[in-house]
């Protein structure tokens, strides 16, 4: 099926547009389109910083962060990896990055400025499951800062597995730290709700958040098949035993309606 691997949605354009019908989520979720040459040029313009990605990618394979510099005679730079290049004019710029997309399906997203640690970019993993009463729930979370060189935070791109509150805490008080954690949390439910009522046939979702300095929580990404091993990582480990734990449940997938 178009989109699909065994119960898993891959493509990350349909996974967006299933989101962007709901009033609420909309706001979080970085402006999107699909890479075309006019689209990254306007892009560009508007937000100075991107980021392109394959439509179907995992463990930040393939990411590329493209910006326009202020300074010095190139005027636009890309990374992938570690490698970074510069050009003086869109054109070859763009003709650059063709080759390294080739004919794969890519999207343009509206870069987000990740808050860092120890001056390494982190996002967060929410993770969000049924439980046995079959209601949605955030079973963890956990913050994944980039390796220093790197424009992604993916574990299995070098990326390193902290815990939620320490990576916070060099932003923000104890009670802050609270009510941006809480509402991420909320977040995550609230999305793997919506991508339900679309896509009915999975118990879990884990949520890619990226904050920026003003501590909005932005929708990086939702992966239908998260990884659950990562919470292993944690000290406390009843989350792990818990992820664990809801993973394995079976019953019906889908929830029978609530009679009025
Ligand atoms: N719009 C963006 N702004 C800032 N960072 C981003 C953005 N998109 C992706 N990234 C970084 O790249 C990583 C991988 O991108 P993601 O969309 O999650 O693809 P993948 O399926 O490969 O994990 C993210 O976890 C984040 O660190
Ligand atoms: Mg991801």
């Amino acid at each position: 099926m178009k989109g699909k691997r065994k119960g898993t949605i891959t493509s990350k354009w349909l996974k967006t547009n299933a989101l962007l019908s709901h009033s609420e989520i909309r706001q979080y979720i970085p402006m999107t389109q699909r890479l075309t040459s006019y689209n990254l040029s306007s892009m560009l313009a508007k937000y100075e910083m991107v980021y392109i990605k394959p439509e179907r990618g995992t463990y930040g394979n393939g990411v590329i962060r493209a910006e326009v510099l202020k300074q010095g005679v190139n005027k636009y730079q890309y990374q992938i990896e570690m490698k970074k290049r510069t050009f003086k004019d869109y054109n070859s710029f763009f003709q650059s990055l063709k080759k390294v997309t080739k004919k794969r399906s890519y999207l343009v997203q509206m870069g987000i400025h990740l808050l860092k640690y120890q001056k390494r970019r982190f996002d967060v993993r929410v993770m969000v499951q049924l439980n046995p009463k079959v209601v949605w729930e955030t079973t963890g979370i956990i913050g994944r800062v980039a390796h220093p060189g790197k424009i992604v935070t993916n574990y299995h791109s070098g990326g390193q597995l902290v815990n939620i509150e320490k990576l916070l805490s060099s932003h923000l008080s104890l009670n802050e730290q609270k009510s941006v954690i809480g509402k991420m949390s909320r977040l995550g439910v609230t999305i793997a709700k919506q991508l339900r009522q679309k896509y009915p046939d999975y118990r879990q979702v884990g949520v890619d958040v990226g904050l920026d300095v003003t501590m909005k929580p932005w929708i990086i990404e939702v992966n239908t098949n998260p990884d659950p091993y990562i919470f292993k990582k944690l000290a406390d480990k009843s989350v792990f035993r818990k992820v664990m734990r809801y993973r394995r449940l079976k019953g019906p997938i889908r929830i029978l309606k609530k009679k009025k």
